[in-house]
């Protein structure tokens, strides 16, 4: 059941944002339209299921190139653990999955995690694109991507490739993937899932999903026992999000039900009051992911282009800091192994 507490919390917003509006020197009249798509976004969350009590770090950013953490109410259980599979998911275009999903990979790696790093979206700007397979010395009917692992014409391992960063491995995908869409093979939903569960183990394994509900996110999120949620700041949907949420719902009650949302995290934030109501409406939808800020830094979209993450293009970016303490958080019981391990 929704958490009825969320309630006076809508009623609070009105006042608020109003406040925030004159002092501002908007007018009122916005706040009004506001307020009507703000109230069904609190009073019915989109997320519901049993609440842990624990601690989990909502993470907000200061604009001064600082990166603040403070605690907030959600659960441990939702953080990652040594394994673990992670959908990174919105079926909108544009949310910053992609560079969520490469930025995260390439941040756990470079803290020394063996992470595979699967591409489902073989659209432009996909994941391969930004960090292609190096297989220059494999004959050409032998560079197997997702497609061939999908199908069951290879095992996941002979689909996956070392990337330039050390420690990060990528399963591509190209246009060819469609034909997971068309081909009617069996067991399409669990595909994936099989797949991962017969192949070598990595400390993550991160989807990069395809920005629609096809039978790709499916298969991707059914292979998932966590998923990460990007929203661009400013581009809150809130159709979209219940959509998502419908989705995930089905997915947990046929095929995961040990499937949680272990972050919901806001990029591409620039300076603006409303975007900071939306991050606290997000915090009180998912009540026990983590909450994670990412600034907008125009290095971020050059990155892709030189083939490189951030840790390696953007060192000093906020962005990449951003990353770095979403990373630290929200896989804390995966680096607490390495560096147990590493003991
Ligand atoms: N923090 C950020 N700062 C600036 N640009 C960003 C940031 N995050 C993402 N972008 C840009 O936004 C666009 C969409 O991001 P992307 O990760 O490709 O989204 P998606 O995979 O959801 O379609 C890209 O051009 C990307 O470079
Ligand atoms: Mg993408």
């Amino acid at each position: 059941m929704p958490p009825p507490a969320t309630r006076p919390r809508a009623a609070f917003l009105f006042p608020v944002l109003s406040v925030l509006s004159v002092a501002h020197g908007l007018t009122v009249l916005p706040v009004l339209y506001m307020y009507p798509v703000l109230h069904v976004w609190v009073v019915e969350p989109v997320e519901t299921g049993a609440h842990g009590i624990a601690t989990v770090v909502v993470m907000t950013s200061s604009d001064e190139g600082r990166t603040m953490t403070s605690t907030a109410q959600a659960s441990e259980k939702t953080l990652v653990r040594p394994g673990e599979t992670v959908a990174v998911c919105n079926q909108k275009g544009g949310q910053g999955k992609t560079t969520t999903a490469v930025s995260l990979a390439a941040e756990l790696a470079g803290r020394g995690a063996r992470v595979r790093l699967i591409d489902a979206d073989a659209q432009d700007g996909s994941a391969t694109m930004w960090l292609p397979p190096q297989w220059d010395d494999v004959a050409r009917e032998e560079q197997y991507d997702l497609v061939h692992a999908l199908t069951g014409e290879v095992d996941l391992d002979a689909a996956t490739w070392p990337t330039t960063v050390s420690g990060l491995d990528i399963v591509p995908s190209y246009t060819s993937l469609k034909r997971f869409e068309r081909e009617q093979t069996p067991g399409r939903d669990i595909a994936l899932q099989a797949a991962i569960a017969e192949a070598a183990d990595y400390d993550v394994t991160l989807i990069d999903c395809p920005p629609n509900l096809d039978q790709i996110t499916v298969t991707a999120l059914v292979a998932a026992s966590a998923v990460v949620i990007p929203v661009k700041a400013g581009g809150l949907d809130l159709e979209g999000i219940r959509e998502l949420n419908k989705t995930l719902g089905l997915v947990r009650s046929r095929l995961r039900a040990d499937q949680r949302t272990a972050a919901v995290v806001v990029t591409q934030k620039l300076n603006s009051a409303l975007t900071e109501q939306v991050i606290e409406l997000l915090a009180t939808d998912y009540p026990d992911a983590v909450h994670a800020v990412i600034r907008h830094t125009v290095r971020v979209a050059e990155a892709p282009l030189a083939h490189q993450p951030l840790t390696v293009y953007a060192p000093e970016a906020t962005a990449t800091a951003d990353y770095a303490a979403m990373a630290a958080t929200v896989f804390a019981p995966v680096l607490d192994t390495l560096v147990e391990g590493a003991r």
